[in-house]
């Protein structure tokens, strides 16, 4: 079986093959990203796609993003196969020689999603494990728990700095969002959940809900620790004449969260004097955060279970 890398930027050629083989395997569930191929992101991802080739035609694809500021970092997508050749080992070859080499990379924690069934049986086979509450699968390079990764990966240190998010954030948002946060909202603004509370079912699929803030006008932030990991998340966008903003940190790391909401209501300054978020009621964390910032209720009832916030005078 003869596995060929192409490395991105892809030639347009190859671009076009590949998006129209995933456009027919995924149908509706696939979203192109002709920038991506291109090469908008390769200063903060370095991406991969492994083929199968057979004759001068690709049979089988994996998508591998290795992050850039935490080559510790990957994940896996377009992990497809032709319907013609399934059952054959393309996948399970291909999962081999692409974690072969994440791991030659010095590459730590690999992450996926899926909701198929026939797939999970594929990931689970080569060593990826389901996270809690979650489509999301995690294989820790050197057989570390899960568990393990997690508490040495978010170790406390000192917060770090808040910056304007980028695609940087595409592979080292999946372990921070799967982390089950004691906040059962992570972000009003882009209906994110905790996995305490809620199955999360995306994975590579985070990243575009962010992304698609942006095209609404609105802008995102990332707190990144001392040691470069992204450690939180802020999200801000005018919706009527108000900022509507959230946000959430790795628990680990709360301390920052005043610091990270303050950039998303800084980017609303001059934009609007009324700044809004929601929050479950009995969320006395988030309610003590935004309360410091100058949040004050103003009714119980947009949701039935939330309250919504507002901060005057800005
Ligand atoms: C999921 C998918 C990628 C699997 O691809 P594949 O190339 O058929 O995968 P493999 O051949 O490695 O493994 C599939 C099965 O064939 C078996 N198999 C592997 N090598 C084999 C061989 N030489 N002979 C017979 N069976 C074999 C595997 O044990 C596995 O068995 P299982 O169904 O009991 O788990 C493919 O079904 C697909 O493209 N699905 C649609 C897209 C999709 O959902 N992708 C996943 C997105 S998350």
């Amino acid at each position: 079986m003869e596995v060929k890398r192409f490395t991105v930027p892809l030639d347009s050629s190859t671009s076009t093959t590949l998006t129209s083989l995933w456009g027919d395997i995924f149908g509706g569930g696939y979203d192109p990203l002709p920038g991506l191929y291109a090469g908008e992101e390769i200063h903060c991802n370095d991406d991969t796609i492994f083929a199968c080739i057979e004759g001068s035609s690709i049979i089988g694809t994996l998508h591998m993003t290795i992050s850039r500021k935490t080559p510790s970092l990957a994940g896996f997508g377009e992990v497809a196969t032709l319907p013609e050749y399934r059952g054959r080992g393309i996948a399970t070859s291909l999962l081999d020689v692409a974690i072969g080499c994440f791991e030659s990379k010095d590459g730590r924690a690999l992450f996926l999603g899926s909701g198929n069934p026939a797939a999970q049986r594929v990931y689970e086979r080569v060593g990826f494990l389901r996270l809690q509450n979650s489509n999301i699968f995690a294989r820790i390079l050197s057989d570390m728990p899960a568990d393990d990764f997690y508490s040495e990966y978010f170790e406390p240190c000192g917060a770090g700095e808040v910056l304007a998010g980028s695609p940087s954030e595409r592979i080292d948002m999946i372990p921070l969002l799967a982390f089950p946060s004691p906040s059962p909202i992570l972000d009003c603004n882009l209906n994110l959940f905790s996995t305490t509370y809620t199955h999360q079912p995306s994975c590579m699929g985070l990243y575009p809900k962010y992304e698609s803030l942006r095209q609404r006008g609105g802008e995102f932030f990332a707190l990144r620790n001392d040691k470069g990991r992204l450690v939180g998340l802020a999200t801000a966008v005018m919706v009527d004449d108000a900022c509507w903003m959230d946000g959430f940190t790795h628990p680990s790391f709360s301390d920052g969260l005043p610091t990270l909401l303050r950039a998303a209501m800084d980017w609303g300054t001059g934009k609007t004097v009324r700044y809004r978020t929601k929050f479950p009621v009995d969320d006395s964390f988030k309610q003590t955060v935004f309360s410091q910032l100058g949040f004050r209720p103003i009714s119980a009832d947009i949701l039935e279970w939330c309250s919504e916030y507002f901060c005057a005078g800005r």
